[in-house]
């Protein structure tokens, strides 16, 4: 379970990448979607996934599940409520990494992304007062070096503009790294804190406490949602600009929060940053042969390297 839920988390960061850069790509003029409905979407097909995972569990009886559902979730507030710091951060988190991704190239996004095993290790010292070895610091300060060389200006010679299609926005890089950094700050928090959660409490079913996060998700995504975008979502409605790419989006966004969840309670944290950083290969490959903006520089490969070689240090 434990390596399958990994290799899985590795494939849906990969791909879910590459599709993001790809969809945001629309022949001039076209209406591009909205990245804040996905997030919303994602959430409600999370609590129909959970719903369907916790019914099979009473045997297909309706009655036990809400009465499950009852007691455990809209009856006990106070236990709800504990994930509604890392909910609100997760909502802020699957927004800004959407935004990070419209600024930045999918290679750099996924290198720069690596920053998180720092935020975590960091928040796994101060939360669950994780003992961090020599070894593991250096592998962290590696980590960081990497990621600054990786995100040196690529020369002239190694950006190519695309003649196919024209990317829908300006770029700005610099607002794509804070918000990836910002990113980085949540996912560490978050992901250290749901995983205390649930292995504090063994017993406490994985499902329902998922659903908990969901449905609070869901509740500040959609916040987030008609605060960005309610003008345009009035204007021309939710599903604006949706193409299939846009539903397999959604529908990997949603898979990948489960497999996290997944790997959290079957793994760990460290982990699981691990599978996100075997994906930084991939994606840079993919996005290679996909587009032809981005043509990484020597800068790229000895930063990607010095990542990847960090990553496994601080695994092993
Ligand atoms: O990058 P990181 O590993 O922090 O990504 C966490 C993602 O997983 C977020 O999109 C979050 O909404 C999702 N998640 C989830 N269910 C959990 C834990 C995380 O959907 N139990």
């Amino acid at each position: 379970m434990r390596y399958i839920s990994l290799v899985c988390l590795t494939l849906q960061t990969t791909t879910i990448i590459i599709l993001y850069s790809y969809s945001r790509k629309v022949p001039e003029g076209s209406v591009v979607y909205l990245s804040s409905t996905v997030v919303v979407l994602a959430e409600v097909l999370k609590i129909c996934f959970c719903f369907g995972v916790i019914l099979k569990d009473a045997n297909y009886s309706l009655v036990k599940c809400v009465s499950t559902l009852k007691a455990e979730i809209f009856f006990n507030i106070r236990e709800s409520m504990r994930v509604l710091i890392p909910a609100s951060l997760y909502a802020l988190q699957n927004n800004l990494a959407f935004y990070a991704l419209n600024n930045l190239d999918p290679a750099s996004y996924q290198v720069a992304y690596q920053l998180k095993i720092l935020t975590t290790a960091i928040f796994s010292v101060l939360i669950v007062e994780k003992r961090i070895r020599q070894k593991q610091w250096i592998a962290l300060s590696l980590l960081f070096a990497g990621i600054t060389l990786v995100q040196l200006p690529q020369d002239e010679a190694h950006v190519i503009k695309s003649t196919k299609l024209a990317v829908s926005h300006e770029q700005n890089r610099l607002l794509g790294l804070l918000a990836v950094i910002a990113c980085c700050m949540s996912s560490g928090f978050s992901g250290v804190y749901f995983e205390r959660l649930i292995k504090l409490n063994p017993k406490q079913d994985l499902w329902i406490r998922n659903l908990q996060l969901a449905i609070l998700c869901l509740a500040m995504s959609s916040i987030a949602m008609f605060y960005q975008d309610y003008e345009a979502i009035k204007t021309n409605g939710l599903l604006q600009g949706y193409s299939r790419i846009v539903w397999i989006l959604v529908f990997l966004q949603a898979f990948g929060g489960l497999i996290v969840a997944a790997v959290v309670k079957h793994a760990d944290n460290i982990l699981k940053g691990f599978a996100t950083s075997l994906s930084i290969i991939f994606s840079t490959l993919l996005s290679f042969y996909l587009f032809e903006t981005f043509n990484p520089s020597m800068n790229f490969y000895i930063g990607s390297t010095v990542v990847i070689i960090s990553t496994i240090m601080y695994s092993s």
